[in-house]
């Protein structure tokens, strides 16, 4: 029976475990510590500490530990409620008796307990006899083995709707009980309860200890409902359980990643791939409870469940009602990730088809919650006004202000407002990353030392980042000069090097630029004079349509005809190179402003050095830059 915890409080502080421990061996002390030779193993030098102010012993040797009412168990091998009796006479202090309801309640819920345990047991035998035959053929259809029935406790409700009462009443178990439990249900009319779960492939529900409280009953064909599932009960709370919520417990003891999936059927299939943490509600959305039980069983380091979901729009949907009711809970390092699953698959069905490796790389493609979070108010949001801009930032704002954590709060709008800025301000000045370009040549100059087309020179962003958030547009410069030579292939044998050595700021142009370069870096398709025709339908079959025909159009020509694919090559030439170089000039500029930065925290020789190459390259650049006056200035 169950002592009130303030009981067992009172007990510990008044208790000196030094005090407890002296009675019963010889402790010296070490320090503001005692120490002894250990009781639990055999040794001769002490390696047995008591500290009082921690309230517990530690044994290097062997490891032993525990609590003053830990330590009278094991020495004086008492159950838990004797040592407690015998502490709290030492200690003077009555031990609460139970009252008669709280022996009834106890009494009555350990009734319920073994009941439903029993019917557990019944459906398993029923799985594995003739009557039960049907399941166990589907069980083995879906691939599953007798071991793994057996691991998941798997069973099978037969259509006797009798069968089931008769066996627990031979049992001496009640039949009101049976009914309390969900194992029967009674008719209106007030007849003979019959079995609740019928013709069903049985999965026993487990409680936080691993005792079974509930099930779930998956119907092998016909009509009905797919799955039913035990109702509320004094012993089963839908809301607050999870499927495999024991087995999580101690998986994520041992540092295994918490998933959480849909069914039943995911949470065996993943056990069984070695995604021990696996669990699943129970037939209802994620309830906030269900998540706070979560965070409760992963040990401090990282609360951050996997919570999985369809790759559909019912599955964003899902998920998003998920954050939704995440987000006022979270806390310093209490958090959530989010994954979907490819479109049409579960993790049962994704990981019968492609293994647990399938699985791993979705795991380590999960967004955190904050990238969820704004993806579930930008995506598919209009923001082509300063309106509708202005809206998403106060659907991101009013979010955020649900987060009750005040320092997780304001974590939150900071990086809110850092993916407003990035997605809708268009950026100043083009950001370039540090990369090799040619400092001083002249516009029209041929390169000198590089060639076209070698990727690994580059320093711009990897392309793909920023995958899955608005794409910050390209700038109007950077898309004259790809589709300049796009429409233009003659001209890549001049101008393809200073192509590659741009850095550029979308990642999708990114690619394309290199798609370019490499088809027409390839000697035979020069010699064969490719045109610009057949550079598109290229492009387009290696996956670049959409770009490409989001570059050749009018949002470009209007700035710059010169890239019209009817210009002349020779002005399509003389528009491309000042274009260039004034890209080249704003990235020297950039450069420039950061060594002075640079120069200005450590006044080192090397420092002062490259500020004075860049003010001699800004020069060149800018007499250049007025050599090439006919360009249209964008
Ligand atoms: P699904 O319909 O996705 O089924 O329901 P599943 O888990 O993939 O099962 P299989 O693979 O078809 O056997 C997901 C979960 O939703 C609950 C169950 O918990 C189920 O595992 N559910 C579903 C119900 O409670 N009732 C239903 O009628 C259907
Ligand atoms: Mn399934």
């Amino acid at each position: 029976m169950a002592f009130p915890p303030q009981f067992l409080e009172e007990l510990r502080t008044r208790l000196a475990l030094s005090d407890v421990v002296s009675k019963r061996l010889r402790l010296i002390r070490a320090g503001r510590e005692f120490k002894a030779p250990c009781p639990f193993h055999n040794e001769k030098s002490p390696s047995f500490y008591v500290n009082d102010q921690k309230g517990f012993f530690h044994c290097f040797g062997c490891g032993a530990h525990g609590d003053v009412i830990g330590f009278v168990m094991r020495h004086d091998n008492l159950a838990f409620p004797e040592a407690v009796e015998h502490l709290a006479g030492e200690a003077g202090l009555p031990v609460p008796r139970p009252t008669e309801e709280d022996r009834h309640h106890y009494e009555r819920r350990k009734t319920l307990h073994d009941l439903v345990e029993q019917a557990a047991r019944w459906f398993e035998q029923q799985l594995h006899a003739p009557a039960g035959r049907a399941g166990l053929d589907y069980l083995q259809r879906r691939g599953l083995d007798t071991d793994s029935m057996a691991r998941f406790r798997l069973g099978y409700a037969t259509g006797d709707s009798g069968a089931l009462r008769q066996h627990l009443l031979k049992l001496k178990f009640d039949e009101e009980d049976m009914v309390s439990a969900g194992l029967l249900k009674r008719p209106e009319d007030g007849r003979t309860p019959y079995s609740f779960f019928r013709n069903r492939v049985m999965f026993p529900v487990t409680d936080r200890r691993g005792q079974v409280v509930a099930f779930g009953g998956r119907i092998l064909e016909g009509d009905g409902p797919k799955y039913v599932n035990t109702p509320d009960t004094p012993l089963f709370h839908k809301g607050t359980l999870l499927y495999g919520l024991s087995r999580a417990r101690q998986a994520a003891a041992d540092g295994k990643p918490v998933i959480v999936a849909e069914g039943y059927m995911d949470v065996i299939a993943l056990v069984r791939a070695g995604f021990e943490g696996a669990v699943a509600p129970l037939g209802t959305a994620l309830t906030e409870t269900q998540v706070q039980e979560l965070w409760k069983l992963i040990p401090a380091s990282e609360k951050v469940p996997f919570l999985c979901f369809d790759g559909d729009n019912a599955g964003r949907r899902a998920a998003w009602r998920a954050v939704e009711r995440i987000l006022p809970h979270l806390a310093p390092g209490q958090s959530a990730r989010v994954m979907f699953m490819p479109e049409g698959e579960d993790p049962d069905s994704l990981i019968r088809a492609q293994g647990a490796k399938a699985m791993t790389a979705l795991l380590e493609q999960a967004i955190p919650l904050s990238e969820a979070v704004w993806r579930m108010e930008s995506e598919g949001k209009p923001t082509d006004t300063p309106e509708s801009k202005a809206a998403v930032k106060a659907a991101l704002e009013s979010r955020v202000g649900t987060i009750a954590d005040r320092d997780v709060q304001a974590f939150y709008r900071t990086e809110m407002r850092r993916r407003v800025d990035e997605a809708f301000a268009p950026p100043a000045r083009e950001r370039f990353s540090r990369g090799p370009w040619q400092p001083g040549r002249r516009p029209g100059e041929p390169p000198r030392r590089h060639v076209a087309g070698t990727p690994g020179r580059l320093t711009a962003k990897p392309a793909g980042e920023g995958r899955g958030r608005v794409s910050r547009l390209a700038s109007v410069r950077e898309r004259i000069l790809l589709a300049t030579i796009i429409n233009h292939p003659p001209l890549f044998s001049e101008l393809g090097e200073p192509l590659g050595l741009l850095p550029l700021g979308d990642p999708d142009l990114e690619k394309l630029r290199w798609a370019v370069i490499e088809c027409l870096s390839d000697d035979r398709n020069r010699d064969s004079g490719l045109d610009a025709a057949a550079l598109c339908r290229h492009l387009s079959s290696a996956g670049h349509e959409t770009m490409v025909s989001a570059l050749l159009g009018e949002s470009t020509y209007v700035h710059a005809g010169f890239a019209r694919p009817e210009a002349s090559t020779e002005d399509a030439r003389k528009g491309w190179w000042p274009t260039w170089q004034h890209l080249l000039h704003r990235r020297l500029l950039d450069d420039l402003r950061e060594a002075k930065a640079a120069l200005t925290r450590d006044n080192s020789e090397a420092n002062l050095a490259r500020v004075v190459a860049l003010q001699q390259e800004l020069v060149a650049s800018a007499q250049g830059m007025t050599d090439g006056e006919d360009s249209d200035d964008v």
